[in-house]
């Protein structure tokens, strides 16, 4: 990967954003705030007479402990800004994977985004393509592959596979992301089996097992013969808004379509989150068959990142699930940081023979600046526009990606600092910790 040196496109295009707010005198369309805070309250609301719905998204695994860490590390490292430097022009262009990039952010995979609006994940992938962000699109959607990838259209799309137990149905999901224009596949390690969640528990709300954040499974030619069945077509939906206890009496009642998908629901969770943990060995399978960058999501420590460049997979994406499957692990920033101290990972990043992503409680500009000062090269968005998505559907997911590359851009800029090459991995120079 090479941060862009570049200036020669010397235009600081996301921090008009907030100069367009100020002329418009009006909130931020859509959303009405700026302010997470106040974003993640009008998602609650919103969602008032859905609460599992919201609790879905925001809950953690165990006391949150995880999540919890994941803020407060960011909150820990502090910029230290620099004056008198001319950083008019400012680029936050990169690339990875050979790949050019508007920004270093890219869009979370999240699943079962049609629990919170109508739209689901066609809303945020056309909103990632509007504004120019990579959109990677989960294996726990609730619309088909090719129908994110045509809401996407010419946008720039990753997948993030939930590793099949079977190898003709993973065989299946390569062939057709590659058909649709995925470009990198991201495979998550992290959740072989679901966390330990407990706003979930209670309320046994597991949209899956009603067949919703299933439609990669339902659209799927391979994992559908095994029924007897045929795919079920790329624009299936499934029925807006999702309440458990409608879905429960339909099958009561012996509704054979809400019956089927209840079936074929727990099916597909039994295919992708099987309980049955894969090992490193197994990594040859999907290099074989996959030609693109392959990258693994939930790496947490330099030990499995030097045996990622063993294996010889592309990139990592540091990450600990937003909380949600370890209650009590260390933080994502932290384990970056330890990653960091590894020769074998610098060397390995330095030659572009692996590519370091982090996610999990990047909240604001800031937090993408200590990110990439402390070696990652791209960092992943998640609860955010989640809350975006339900709030203001694919506008409001416009919004808060013009919102954090704005306060990106100006955040740089104000620190001193002109493109990513003067901040990535510096934090030696321009980041203190408490
Ligand atoms: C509601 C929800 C669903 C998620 N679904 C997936 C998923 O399907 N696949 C995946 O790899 N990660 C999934 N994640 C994890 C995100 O990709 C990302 O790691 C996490 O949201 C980062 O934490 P943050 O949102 O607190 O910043 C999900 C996260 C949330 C909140």
């Amino acid at each position: 990967m090479t941060i862009a040196e570049n200036n020669a496109v010397s235009t600081s295009t996301w921090s008009a954003y907030m100069r367009a707010l100020y002329d418009n005198h009006e909130p931020p369309r859509a959303l009405g705030t700026v302010d997470i805070a106040k974003l993640e309250e009008a998602a609650r609301e919103k969602l008032k007479d859905r609460k599992e719905a919201f609790l879905y998204v925001f809950g953690s695994a165990g006391t949150c402990s995880t999540h919890d860490h994941n803020i407060s590390e960011f909150n820990r490292w502090k910029i230290i800004p620099r004056m008198l430097r001319d950083v008019t022009h400012r680029n936050v262009e990169t690339t990875l994977f050979g790949v050019k990039y508007s920004s270093p952010l890219l869009l979370a995979p999240i699943g079962v985004q049609g629990i919170v609006h109508p739209d689901g994940e066609t809303a945020t992938a056309a909103a990632a393509a509007k504004v120019g962000v990579p959109y990677i699109m989960s294996t726990a959607s609730t619309r088909s592959i090719e129908a994110i990838a045509e809401a996407n259209g010419d946008g720039q799309r990753w997948y993030q596979l939930y590793w099949p137990a079977h190898d003709e149905v993973t065989l299946s999901l390569l062939s057709r992301i590659k058909k649709a224009g995925f470009s990198a596949l991201v495979v998550t390690l992290d959740t072989m089996l679901l966390g330990w969640r407990p706003h979930d528990i209670e309320t046994a709300y597991l949209p899956f097992f009603h067949g919703v954040g299933v439609h990669v499974g339902l659209t799927d030619p391979a994992f559908m013969a095994r029924f007897g069945l045929a795919p079920y077509p790329a624009d299936n939906v499934p029925s807006w808004p999702y309440v458990p206890a409608r879905q429960d009496e339909l099958i009561r009642n012996g509704d054979e379509d809400a019956t089927q998908r209840a079936f074929l629901g727990k099916e597909w969770i039994r295919e992708v989150t099987s309980g049955v943990f894969k090992t490193w060995d197994q990594l040859a399978f999907l290099k074989q068959h996959w030609e693109g960058p392959l990258i693994l999501k939930g790496i947490m420590c330099a030990e499995d990142a030097e045996l990622a460049i063993d294996y010889g997979v592309d990139g990592i994406v540091v990450s600990n699930h937003g909380g949600r499957q370890v209650d009590g692990s260390l933080s994502t920033l932290y384990a970056l940081y330890m990653i960091m101290q590894s020769p074998k990972v610098r060397e390995a990043q330095a030659s572009g023979r692996l590519t370091v992503l982090i996610d999990s409680g990047i909240r604001t500009g800031s937090d993408i600046i200590k990110a990439i000062a402390l070696g990652a090269q791209g960092v992943l968005y998640g609860r955010p526009f989640m809350y975006a998505l339900t709030v203001g559907g694919q506008e409001g997911v416009e919004t808060q990606l013009r919102s954090i590359l704005a306060d990106f851009d100006v955040s740089l800029g104000l620190s001193g600092f002109k493109n990513l090459s003067e901040i990535y991995h510096k934090a030696d120079k321009i980041l203190v910790r408490d």
